[in-house]
């Protein structure tokens, strides 16, 4: 049976479900590594209903969102910075738990590649926590590849990130 997913470009009144929702999986996905206070400390400032907004609003970015009966689903959020022409962050994606291993996941990201494609962009980036297995071996399946890696800040906990790309400019992906 195809769940019946609606992905959508997020608009200011996904704002605060949207913060709630981040805020929700976050904390799930980090808590087994990451202490709670750091954790408090980057929702407080990454998840607030108003920075979400400002993230829906951000010409320079794209936020998505999956919807199924009016609930979220899962969302992802598109980063094109304006120093690195051809290039793009996906900084976040997020399924939530239910939802996982039916391609949702590869679903938001096929939108993610043709706002790409539409911005002229041909490499798409992504940091992701080291011990994320699960989300590496998503990236791995759809056909990015490691390319080195980098430190994350959670509050005052840094952590290493392995920093991996997705080539678009070759027109095929797994
Ligand atoms: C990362 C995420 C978006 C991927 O979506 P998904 O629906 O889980 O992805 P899929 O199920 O298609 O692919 C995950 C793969 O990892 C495998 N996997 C599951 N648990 C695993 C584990 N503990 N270690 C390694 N691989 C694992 C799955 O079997 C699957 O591979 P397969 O399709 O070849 O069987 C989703 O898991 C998620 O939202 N996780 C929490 C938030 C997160 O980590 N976001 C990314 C931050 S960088």
């Amino acid at each position: 049976m195809t769940d019946p997913f609606d992905i959508r470009r997020a608009v200011a009144s996904d704002a605060a479900a949207l913060a709630a929702f981040a805020t929700r999986l976050f904390r799930a996905t980090y808590s087994d590594d990451t202490a709670a206070a750091d954790l408090d400390l980057y929702i407080a400032k990454a998840f607030t209903p108003d920075m979400q907004a400002a993230e829906i609003a951000d010409p320079s970015g794209a936020v998505f969102v999956a919807t199924t009966g009016g609930t979220l689903a899962g969302y992802a959020q598109l980063v094109v910075p304006a120093s690195q022409p051809g290039t793009a962050v996906l900084s976040r994606i997020y399924i939530d738990a239910d939802w996982r291993g039916r391609g949702l996941a590869k679903n938001l990201l096929d939108t993610v590649v043709a706002e790409c494609a539409a911005r002229g962009v041909q490499h798409l980036q992504l940091t992701v926590y080291e011990k994320n297995a699960r989300a590496i071996a998503f990236y791995t399946k759809v056909g990015f590849v490691v390319t080195g890696s980098t430190t994350f800040t959670v509050g005052d906990d840094v952590q290493k990130d392995v920093v991996m790309e997705l080539d678009l400019s070759v027109g095929q992906r797994p």
